[in-house]
């Protein structure tokens, strides 16, 4: 990873810390999305004990809000002459249905349009740092789920503690990633996503103290953050997969995802959906043809 400039949000805790500061070992350059000064601050100087000297930037912006999310891309884009590894893995669960600053559901906003965003606005940047790599954090979570497209809102379907809500948006982040990996076809950018597995972190930690207590015995069953960013890790790092473009991991194996994640037309469906949600039209790949009508799997 020496040289290499990896932006990643999510990295002020958990799992996209544990990743930070083992690629930070490797030798890249991180910059760190976080929406607290103080959290940022914290993360950056804990990340910058494993980069030799490197400085870690952190980048302030709210993922759930679209501004916020095209001012970090500007700054991105003015900041760095290339990017290297974009790694979408900050994300959330929310107990209560709640709206974003621009009317999205909440976890909605959070988990899917702001990677769908970000990535839109720095395709360019990568697609001219090629070869580069998109990752972004999926989960297990999307099993159960489909999208549900008559109710994007989830007015009507947001389901108890969030939890269904949560696959949808999981599930989104595999549509969304097998989409743009067809759509950047031959440009030398790759787009993956993965399941870390059930990790202790501060996830569902921000839904009351009932939920925080479950989530601490929870823990004792779970991962640590280090082995759930291991195949983070790996796939911004490793030559094995250096040509693999639009896949699903757990443990640095590609996986089957649900059959809904491998509805082509529901990507097709879910990305131009997206871009209306974000006001994003992504020219840098729009000229991709259509997509094919079933996948072989
Ligand atoms: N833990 C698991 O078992 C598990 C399983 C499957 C998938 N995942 C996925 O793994 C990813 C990382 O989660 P984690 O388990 O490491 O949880 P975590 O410890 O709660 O970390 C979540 C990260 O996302 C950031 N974040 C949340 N909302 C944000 C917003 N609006 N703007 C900017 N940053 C925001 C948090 O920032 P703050 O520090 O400011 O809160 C934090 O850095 C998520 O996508 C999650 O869905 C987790």
């Amino acid at each position: 990873m020496a040289g290499k400039r990896v932006v990643i949000t999510g990295a002020t805790n958990g799992i996209g810390l544990a990743a930070a500061r083992e690629l930070a070992a490797r030798g890249a350059d991180l910059a760190i999305v976080a929406r607290s000064h103080g959290r940022g601050a914290a993360a950056a100087a804990d990340i910058g004990a494993h980069s030799e000297g490197r400085p870690v930037d952190v980048l302030l912006a709210d993922l759930a809000s679209q501004a916020s999310i095209r001012e970090l891309a500007d700054e991105i884009l003015q900041r760095y002459p290339s990017v290297d590894v974009l790694i979408n893995n900050a994300g959330a669960m929310y107990s209560t249905r709640t709206l974003s600053v621009d009317g999205m559901e909440l976890t909605w906003a959070v988990n899917h349009l702001a990677p769908f965003l970000l990535t839109s606005l720095l395709l360019e940047r990568l697609k001219q740092s090629a070869p580069a790599r998109i990752i972004t954090t999926s989960s297990g979570a999307h099993y159960r789920a489909q999208i549900p497209f008559d109710d994007l809102r989830a007015d009507r379907s947001y389901g108890r503690m969030g939890y269904a809500r949560y696959g949808e948006t999981k599930l989104a982040n595999i549509l969304f990633t097998a989409e743009l990996a067809r759509r950047l076809a031959g440009t030398g950018v790759t787009a993956n996503c993965f399941h870390p597995g059930f990790v202790g972190t501060g996830f569902n930690t921000n839904n009351g103290v009932l939920m925080r207590i479950g989530m601490w015995i929870a823990h004792r069953f779970a991962r640590r953050p280090e082995q759930g960013a291991d195949t983070l890790v790996w796939l911004a790092d490793s030559a094995e997969v250096s040509e693999v473009s639009g896949a699903y991991f757990f443990d640095r194996r590609q996986v089957r995802p649900s059959q809904a994640a491998r509805d082509p037309d529901a990507a097709a469906r879910l990305w131009s959906i997206s871009e209306e949600q974000t006001s994003q039209t992504n020219a840098a790949v729009t000229s991709a043809p259509p997509p094919p009508r079933k996948l072989a799997n």
